[in-house]
């Protein structure tokens, strides 16, 4: 099996991690597949902000958190990378009205992926978190009123590693030509 498809088909959400630290350099590894993502505009609207100290990264999960999905689990995970998007940037800002998309979200979504893949080769474990609360996450972080928090990435040493979720079959996502 080729590397990349090794990598797509091992990676899990993981969401119990051992109390073990990240090295430096891994993370930095991990920033750097992010910014070689393609962007629109070529505009690399990502700032990650990598939370490692123990008692911020608590704090975080503990005001970040919770609310319809808890993601208490959250807390066990060594790092806590918060992934905003500045849009100061004019493009995006056409882009989206003239548009309707929100192009620093599929920036963002591409990044984040090259981002997790990295750190699978690298034998960490991570999870998306979606279900956040952006205005305390930006207080506590100092994070500009431009940026927008679009995703919470944690990460750490897997303590275990789930089974894999189901997929649908391509049959049921990919269409050649017409939808019949
Ligand atoms: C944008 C996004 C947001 C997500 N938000 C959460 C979340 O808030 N909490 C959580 O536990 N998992 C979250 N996940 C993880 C998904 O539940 C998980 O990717 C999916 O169930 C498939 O499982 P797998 O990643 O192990 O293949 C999120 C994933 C994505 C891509």
């Amino acid at each position: 099996m080729a590397e990349l498809d090794r990598l797509i088909t091992s990676r899990r959400s993981i969401r119990n991690y051992l109390d073990k630290p990240v090295e430096k350099g891994k993370i930095q590894e991990m920033i750097e597949a992010v910014r070689l993502a393609p962007s629109a505009c070529n505009s690399q609207p990502w700032r990650l902000i990598i939370v490692d100290e123990k008692d911020l990264k608590n704090e975080l999960a503990k005001k970040g958190l919770g609310g319809v999905v808890s993601n208490a689990w959250a807390k066990t995970a060594p790092v806590i990378i918060v992934a905003c998007s500045d849009l100061s940037f004019f493009t995006h800002k056409i882009g989206e009205k003239v548009q309707g998309v929100q192009y620093h979200l599929i920036d963002m979504g591409i990044a984040l992926e090259h981002m997790v893949l990295k750190a699978a080769e690298l034998s960490l474990g991570t999870c998306y978190i979606g279900w956040f609360n952006s205005r305390p996450i930006k207080q506590i972080l100092n994070i500009p009123s431009s940026w927008s928090v679009d995703c919470l990435v944690t990460l750490g040493y897997p303590a275990e590693i789930p089974e894999a979720t189901s997929r649908k079959s391509t049959a049921e996502i990919a269409f050649y030509n017409k939808i019949d």
